[in-house]
This record gives C-alpha cells, sequence and structure tokens, in this order.
C-alpha cells in the first residue's frame, strides 16, 4: 500500500531542496544570459539560498521555516522593488529548470514542480510588457 507523500518527502527532504537551492544560484551566477536576475541579488548570495530554502520547504509541503522566522511570504509583494517581466521570469525559470534536471527525480513529478514554479514566477511580473 503506497502512503501519500508531501512533494517535499518525494524530492528527498531537506538535503535535497537545500541542494536545489545552491544548484540554483549557482547556475545563476555562472551563467552569461542570467546576469540580468542576478544582478539584482546581492553579491553574497548566502541569504538569499538560505531564504529559498526556507520559503521552499514550506511551499513543497515540509516545515514551514520561512513563515515560522518572516511571516506571511507575501512573495509578490516582497518583489516589487524589482523590475520583473518576461525575460527576469525567463531567466529565473531557466535556473530552476537547469537545477532540476540535476536531481535524480521522477520526470512526471520533475514537470509537475516545474509547471507549479512557472506559476508562481509568472504571478511575480510586475513590468508591463511593450
Ligand atoms: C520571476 C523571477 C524572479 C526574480 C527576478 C526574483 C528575484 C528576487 C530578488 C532580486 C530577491 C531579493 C534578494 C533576496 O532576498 O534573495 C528575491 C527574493 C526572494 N525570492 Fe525571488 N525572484 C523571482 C521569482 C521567485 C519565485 C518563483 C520564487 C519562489 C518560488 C521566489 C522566491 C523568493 C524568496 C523566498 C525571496 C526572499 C524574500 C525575502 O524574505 O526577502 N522568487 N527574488
Amino acid at each position: 500500500m503506497s502512503e501519500i507523500q508531501t512533494p517535499y518527502e518525494r524530492i528527498g527532504g531537506e538535503k535535497v531542496v537545500r541542494q536545489l537551492c545552491k544548484t540554483f544560484y549557482q547556475i545563476m551566477s555562472d551563467t552569461p544570459q542570467t546576469k540580468l536576475i542576478r544582478a539584482m541579488h546581492p553579491e553574497n548570495i548566502q541569504i538569499s539560498e538560505d531564504k529559498l530554502f526556507m520559503f521552499l520547504s514550506g511551499w513543497l509541503g515540509g516545515p514551514p521555516l520561512y513563515t515560522d522566522q518572516f511571516g506571511h511570504p507575501r512573495l509578490r509583494a516582497r518583489h516589487l522593488p524589482f523590475s520583473i517581466g518576461i525575460e527576469e521570469r525567463d531567466q529565473w525559470l531557466y535556473c530552476m529548470a537547469q537545477a532540476l534536471k540535476t536531481l535524480d527525480l521522477d520526470q512526471l513529478f520533475a514537470e509537475q514542480l516545474m509547471s507549479s514554479f512557472v506559476q508562481t514566477a509568472d504571478f511575480m511580473r510586475n513590468k508591463p510588457e511593450s
């Protein structure tokens, strides 16, 4: 009999979520085509990595670390200081797609995760496209 697992459990728990965040920002820092969004982040990426880890932990159905520490994420409001359009969204999603590929995930599960990221990233857009 199979138990219903959270995406957090399915991905591999804390270790793998941490690894995903590390790889995500490594890719963002190392890819010339994503330097637009890398430049929006602090020089020292560690704090961003930790916050993404804490957020994703709860978002995936694991411990709500971000909410425990900072309250409601208000993710869209927190991104308003940054100009985010299609280009920025797609750079972010490129990094996440590449980072997910480094994990050994079931293909359908990886696709489901990616489509949730696409929705969330699209929601973060705040710049009218000309
Ligand atoms: C759409 C393109 C996106 C861009 C260009 C972007 C950029 C940024 C920037 C510049 C920051 C501030 C630096 C920092 O604190 O790390 C930030 C913070 C953050 N982002 Fe994004 N982001 C995007 C999408 C997303 C998505 C899809 C998620 C979640 C799935 C996310 C989660 C976070 C979190 C949790 C923080 C920390 C908020 C805080 O407490 O200050 N971001 N993002």
